[in-house]
């Protein structure tokens, strides 16, 4: 799949961009502050709905402007896809093809991107909602089942919660409510864990492929899914995993009812990533957590490749500067010709390999965007 346009309108510094892209690659230079994240921002937006560095959607406005668009033209091997997204004070509007649709969600799976910045170091290094998120939006981007698993799992949670506060203040009694929500939850997490292990099996396998590539075999990543229910064994089927997870919750009752939330569940799980059988989190060299950060998001873009025939868009934010000459040597062997690549660089100077791919060059000013040449 490719952007052929994007069009942004009272977006972050931007006033009015209009950009036609290349199919191919993409680079966008200029000096700090400019505007290049806020362009990348506003296309991983249309992918998965949420800004990677706001949770506000008022930020993402022009401070004197009352609403923002943006709009994007995008080619499937099933034909042309017209996305919009309207954003004012009373929040998000979407649109596909020119109809409104009924939930901001619903969006998600037109177009699929993978982001690689030098925040993504995060994934390896910082806690576990890092890499939760990583794997949730994946495969949220593939699956609109799994979309639909993880909205209904928060609702749920948030309303468990909500209950077990309750009756720590002492204001609700009612331990059978709790065990309706205990059915609830539990049904619908063994789906999303289930999920979850099956992907992670497969992104496994291209994460250690993508390793060895970069190191030159030196170095094997192993990936593994880190569950936060006791008693969990590989071959449980649903049926059984839900009742593990049922069971782990009347075991955790008490300690969660003085909490006042839940602690356990596919929302406390995480992935746990070593290096020649070493956690990396704890023990990797700053290098080698920079290597791995780039093979998950390799595995990412050939894992969803692998999910819908088509490679995803790759949106660079200024990774070519952070990495080796063998790093960027194994990025550019990837992209070669076969994903469309939007770049972000303060000078050109990294990207020569590049450029024997045909490009469009663009520099950003001021939240002007020009096309050079
Ligand atoms: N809501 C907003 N309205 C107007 N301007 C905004 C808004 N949000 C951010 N900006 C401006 O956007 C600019 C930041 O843009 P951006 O993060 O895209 O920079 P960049 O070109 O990626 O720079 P760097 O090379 O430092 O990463 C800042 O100057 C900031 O003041
Ligand atoms: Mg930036």
């Amino acid at each position: 799949m490719h952007l052929k346009r994007v069009l942004c309108r009272n977006f972050r510094n931007f006033d009015e961009i209009i950009l036609d892209l290349n199919s191919n690659l993409n680079i966008f230079l200029g000096d700090n502050g400019q505007g290049k994240t806020n362009l990348l921002e506003a296309i991983y937006i249309m992918a998965t709905t949420n800004s990677h560095r706001s949770s506000v959607c008022s930020e993402l406005i022009n401070w004197k402007k009352e609403e923002a668009l943006i709009q994007l033209l995008l080619e499937r091997r099933e034909g042309n896809i017209k996305l919009a997204m309207r954003l004012d004070k009373g929040g998000r509007r979407v649109e596909l093809n020119d109809n409104p649709l009924d939930k901001v969600k619903e969006m998600v799976g037109y177009l699929n991107a993978v982001l690689f910045s030098p925040e993504d170091l995060k994934l390896v290094k910082e806690g576990p909602s890092h890499r939760r998120e990583f794997i949730n939006l994946e495969i949220s981007q593939v699956s609109r089942y799994y979309n639909h698993l993880l909205s209904k799992y928060d609702h749920i949670l948030k309303q468990r919660n909500n209950l077990l506060k309750s009756i720590r203040d002492g204001k609700k009694s009612s331990e059978n409510m709790l065990s309706i929500w205990d059915e609830q939850l539990s049904t619908i997490g063994a789906k999303i864990i289930l999920k979850r292990i099956e992907v992670v099996d497969k992104l496994k396998i291209l994460a250690r492929l993508s390793q060895r590539q970069i190191t030159e075999g030196k170095e094997e990543l192993e990936i593994e899914y880190d569950i936060s229910l006791d008693g969990f064994s590989e071959k449980m089927g649903e049926a059984e995993l839900r009742g593990l997870f049922n069971k782990n919750l009347k075991e955790k009752r008490e300690q969660e009812i003085n909490r006042g939330y839940t602690v356990i569940g596919p929302h406390r799980d995480d992935l746990i990533l070593k290096i020649n059988e070493m956690d990396l989190r704890k023990y990797g060299s700053q290098g080698q957590q920079r290597t791995a950060a780039l093979a998950l998001k390799l595995a990412e873009l050939e894992f969803m490749k692998s999910e819908t025939g088509e490679y995803p868009v790759l949106l660079l934010d200024d990774v070519f500067s952070e990495l080796d000459s063998l790093r960027r040597k194994a990025l550019i062997n990837i992209i070669a010709n076969k994903i469309q690549t939007i770049i972000t660089a303060t000078d050109g100077e990294n990207l020569s390999g590049l450029k024997n791919n045909s490009y469009h060059v663009y520099r950003v000013k001021e939240g002007k965007i020009k096309k050079r040449g």
